[in-house]
């Protein structure tokens, strides 16, 4: 077990923590109704979760300011950047909520956590302003004590989003371990019509739906993407389908992040990232497929 091992996983295994935690999620759900708001936040129109790009902002200025006054700098800029800091804490904390609302227990017992000590670390940033507005001494040990616990929060995060990959695309294996060779799926025949079903290609489970004859087409559509929720891999073939307009929609069955079936685009979050999707042919009353790779990505 390496250094850090033992102390987070009693923190990811703590059921204690569920009650506190459950609340936060259940009052961010609450204020977080308005779609709009909380996609922005999630950070749909970024392409990218907004939390940690605002993080670098908040954590930066406010380490930054520790280290000024660790080593005797000066107070003004120290005090600048902790500024800087606590204006970047709002929208930093409230897209970090968002994401939080929408995870699974083990992360939710580590957000918290990851929160509380922020909150903490905020607290002696704001004290080491209120100490040198008052003339009183002390505001340095107080930003220092805050860079400390920014530390720590900082190592709850990066837990949280490289061990248990809170906000990182679970699609993103697909385009190299699908295969790049056009791959038999089922007989044409044999697919239900308007219906989602879930079937293995290589290695990928992937979503299959041949589209529902309307009586003025003739042709026989059949859409293949990933079978995996890009936010926490749900099983996409058991969400809702909705027809909006030309487009075909389909909802994730855990946090419903809405995707278009077409070409797996993000409509709405928590996900960020889209499906991967496949192209397909028929082929001797066949459906065949094979992974729709970006430029310069190689699939198996
Ligand atoms: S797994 Fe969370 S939205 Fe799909």
């Amino acid at each position: 077990m390496s250094l850090t091992d033992r102390p987070l996983h009693r923190v990811e295994s703590a059921v204690a923590l569920d009650r506190p935690a459950g609340w936060l999620r259940d009052l961010g759900q609450r204020l977080l109704r308005d779609r709009r708001i909380k996609d922005a936040l999630h950070g749909v129109w970024l392409g990218h979760p907004l939390h940690p790009a605002l993080a670098q902002l908040a954590l930066g200025s406010f380490l930054s300011a520790s280290l000024v006054d660790a080593v005797g700098g000066g107070r003004r800029e120290s005090s600048g950047l902790i500024a800087v800091g606590l204006v970047a804490t709002v929208p930093t904390a409230s897209a970090g909520w968002a994401d939080y609302t929408d995870g699974h227990e083990e992360q939710q017992r580590v957000g918290l956590v990851h929160a509380g000590v922020n909150a903490a670390a905020v607290g002696c940033y704001v004290g080491a302003l209120l100490r040198r507005r008052g003339g009183r001494g002390g505001g340095r040990l107080f930003s220092v004590a805050g860079g400390a616990l920014g530390a720590v929060a900082a190592a709850l995060g990066g837990h949280l989003s490289y061990r248990q990959a809170s906000g990182a695309n679970h699609g993103e294996e697909v385009q190299h371990v699908g295969p790049g060779d056009w791959r038999r799926v089922e007989r044409l025949a044999e697919l239900p019509e308007g219906e989602p079903v879930r079937r293995v290609i290589g290695d990928v489970p992937v979503f299959v739906l041949r589209h529902a004859r309307d009586g003025s087409r003739t042709d026989e559509r059949v859409s293949v993407m990933s079978d995996r929720c890009p936010h926490l891999s749900a099983p996409l073939h058991e969400g809702q389908l909705d027809a909006v307009g030309a487009e075909l929609h389909v909802t994730c069955p855990w946090h419903a992040s809405v995707f278009r079936v077409d070409d797996g685009a993000v409509v709405h979050g928590p996900a960020t990232a889209a499906v991967p999707g496949f192209e397909t042919r028929v082929r001797a009353g066949f459906v065949e497929a094979r992974v729709r790779t970006l430029p310069g990505v190689s699939a198996s």
